[in-house]
């Protein structure tokens, strides 16, 4: 049985990573994000509208653990989730954690060439951005770093470094 949990800061190419690794291993993909929207028929943003962020995490709190049940598995998950409740140390007792290291240029990139849609960084100015994702990754990053395995990505911009990464996690988390 295999469960692999990828976490990271947002555009750290969880989703990107998730689907291909999930592929190339035959097990199911989810995405936390996605799989929220779907049970809650609400778009992230609008969760995070109506129910403010301590609603969106509480929420992110219970699907995670109906994600986390299943087996042979990958699941993608926010960039937040680690770092609630006790969200890390209940993901390391579930499967293989996986930290997306993503450098600062890569980050800010594929945010760039992202079409969803953030709340947390929707309608700042590249410098505000800048100064938010470095300030937030500095907070985040001793919940990232509990994570069991770490692969550290630069920029994507061809297909063959989607592979090379792809194959990189699968290693670190074969028996
Ligand atoms: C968040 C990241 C988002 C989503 C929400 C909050 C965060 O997921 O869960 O907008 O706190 O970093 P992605 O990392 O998939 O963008």
């Amino acid at each position: 049985m295999l469960r692999i949990i990828l976490i990271g800061y947002m555009g750290a190419g969880k989703t990107t990573l998730g689907r291909k690794l999930a592929k190339k291993l035959g097990l199911s993909f989810y995405d936390l994000d996605w799989y929220i929207e779907a049970r809650f028929r609400m778009k992230i943003p609008q969760i995070f509208e109506e129910k403010g962020e301590d609603g969106f995490r509480d929420l992110e709190k219970r699907m995670l653990h109906e994600l986390a049940e299943m087996e042979n598995v990958v699941i993608a998950c926010g960039g937040g989730t680690p770092c609630f409740y006790d969200n890390m140390e209940y993901m390391n007792s579930m499967g293989e954690t996986v930290f997306l290291n993503a450098d600062i240029d890569a980050i800010k990139g594929h945010l760039k060439m992202g079409k969803s849609v953030r709340p947390l960084i929707q309608g700042k100015s590249p410098e505000e951005l800048d100064i938010f994702i470095r300030e937030s990754m500095k907070e985040r990053m001793p919940f990232y770093q509990k994570a069991k395995h770490t692969v550290n990505i630069s920029l994507i911009t061809k297909n063959s470094q989607i592979d090379e990464y792809v194959n990189q996690i699968a290693d670190l988390t074969a028996d």
